[in-house]
């Protein structure tokens, strides 16, 4: 039961206009993401990826799988989410290797301006998945891969064609393996070829055209951003692979060709990864942008080992870690692979959260999901969903739409159905209650989204701005919902609108002091 401190029936209704999403720093003290105000901050929203041209959602009327448009942004504004990890796709900003095309520049400045309207951020993905078309994904501008291909003295001619260790595919004129037979395995399977080993080995070769190629893309795109608050971040490469990069290692290859699901050091982190990422915060540096970088180590999780040997950027404050975190917990009667999953994640966890706490680095969950909706999958996003608040993490749900996503390991993981609708278990587990803003030092964020009741704890530190709650009334609270906050006096609390609380501290004395807030539904709306 709560003391007599309730403040319910207090909640003064202002109408207030939209903040513009502003500059988001990391605070090296704490490890959190901060605003100018020093309130920390939290993250929940999607990703929105087009991994085929022409390299970003559409944005002129709504379609159920491929836009990003003025009615989609309106309804994640309504849903509480305030990230979009959006895809910024290298052929999109190089169509050819050298050549920046400044209009697809243009394109996804409308989007982040366009996002910015509803208070959204926008984090800059270098998204890629096997990075080339000839190897069943798609990602790195295709004449990259071409060269490569042509040229008898690069790794990738010298080792067997894709997709061996695996049976070959039938394919086009152009060598371009069929999508229908490309779809016949799981994508991340791919990895385990020598021919995308060698791709990314040529990646992470100083000095490659690829890799000055990719550096080229990070001064592109930060250079157009490097004044905009409102873009968050930039994520230097998704899912970064580190299978097969030695041509000689037949065994290691054949061996990961049987997916292993851990890893159990960090060598690619360390000899590949960091000096890959420290070159690309170099060009990103030197336009005079200063966001946040943001980057992943390889995908399975690890045993016995740190992700990365220490913070990839060493002495850079505003670096970040991006981390997924992925299972399939299966249907509802299949409790065999729903324990596996817990498993799963608890290693998942393991890797990331000690890693963050050690070196008070901020972490950003960038993708999870890409489930459909039946019981042990929202069982399972609620989960990591638990454990994103108790470490007080930022997340992006993969994805928003389909936008015909063919390297997934779910057709059904968008928010929207085919015809358009939104799936609504899919939706009620991710608009959950959160504070997106606090006003101080966070000790305690907790929301249970079976009793439907909120837990916030921190300590006040910051007066010229409210923390802020985020509470999808229609989804968790239909009967209304009951605030209380402690100590008595200290907040002034005001429904800026509909699903938005601001609590601003209302005297002073409250400095120092710890807040706590509790919501939950109204009673008489419990049986
Ligand atoms: C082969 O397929 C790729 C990818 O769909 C396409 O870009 C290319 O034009 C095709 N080549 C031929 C000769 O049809």
């Amino acid at each position: 039961m709560y003391p007599r401190w309730l403040l319910a029936g207090c909640i003064v209704l202002v109408a207030q206009a939209d903040g513009e999403p502003g500059h988001i720093f990391v605070d090296p003290h704490s490890g959190h993401f901060v605003d100018t105000y020093g309130r920390v901050r939290i993250f929940h929203g999607v990703n929105a990826v087009l991994k085929v041209p022409p390299w970003l959602p559409q944005t002129d009327h709504f379609t159920s799988d491929n836009s990003l448009d003025a009615k989609t942004m309106d309804l994640l504004q309504e849903w509480g989410f305030n990230v979009v990890r959006l895809g910024v796709m290298w052929p999109g900003v190089e169509p050819e290797p050298g050549q920046v095309d400044q209009g697809y520049l243009q394109r996804v400045r409308y989007v982040v301006d366009e996002l910015k309207k509803r208070g959204i951020h926008t984090l800059a993905d270098l998204h890629q998945d096997l990075g080339s078309r000839y190897f069943c994904g798609e990602g790195f501008p295709e004449a990259y891969v071409e060269e490569l291909l042509r040229d008898p003295s690069s790794q990738m001619s010298q080792v067997p064609r894709f997709p061996h260790p695996f049976p070959d595919l039938p394919r086009n004129e152009s060598g371009v393996p069929s999508l229908q037979g490309c779809l016949q395995r799981l994508f991340s399977e791919y990895y385990s070829t020598y021919q995308v080993g060698a791709l990314f080995a040529e990646l992470y070769r100083s000095g490659s055209r690829l890799q000055d190629g990719f550096l080229r893309f990070w001064t592109a795109i930060s250079n157009e951003f490097k004044d905009d608050p409102n873009l968050l971040g930039y994520e230097l490469l998704n899912e970064p692979s580190g299978t097969c990069l030695k041509a000689h290692d037949a065994f290691a290859c054949r061996l990961s060709g049987h997916a292993m699901p851990v890893e159990f050091n960090n060598k690619v982190e360390a000899y590949y990864l960091t000096p890959l990422y420290q070159a690309a915060a170099r060009a990103i540096r030197e336009t005079g942008a200063k966001q946040v970088i943001f980057y992943e180590g390889t995908v399975w999780p690890k045993v016995g080992a740190d992700v990365f040997p220490g913070p990839a950027l060493g002495a850079e404050t505003q670096q970040a870690l991006a981390y997924h975190i992925y299972c399939q917990p299966g249907d509802g009667d299949n409790w065999p692979s729903g324990l596996v999953c817990d498993a799963a994640q608890e290693i998942f966890e393991r890797t990331y959260y000690p890693f963050l706490h050690k070196y008070q680095m901020p972490g950003f969950m960038t993708e999870f999901g890409a489930v459909g909706g039946n019981k042990n999958e929202m069982k399972h996003i609620t989960n990591l969903l638990d454990a994103a608040d108790k470490h007080f993490q930022s997340w992006s749900y993969w994805q928003l739409k389909t936008f015909r996503d063919f390297t997934t390991s779910n057709t059904a993981e968008a928010i929207f159905t085919p015809d358009g609708q939104v799936e609504i278990n899919k939706l009620s587990a991710l608009s959950r209650t959160y504070a997106p803003a606090i006003a101080g030092r966070p000790l305690k964020m907790e929301y249970d989204s079976f009793k439907r009741s909120f837990v916030l704890d921190y300590v006040a530190t910051v007066k010229e701005a409210p923390t802020e709650i985020y509470l999808n009334e229609d989804l968790h609270f239909p009967g209304g919902y009951s605030f209380v906050a402690a100590p008595p006096g200290c907040l002034s609390v005001r429904q800026t609108r509909r699903n938005w609380l601001h609590l601003h501290l209302a005297e002073v004395k409250c400095m120092g002091l710890v807040m706590q807030i509790r919501i939950y539904p109204s009673p008489q709306t419990m049986v």
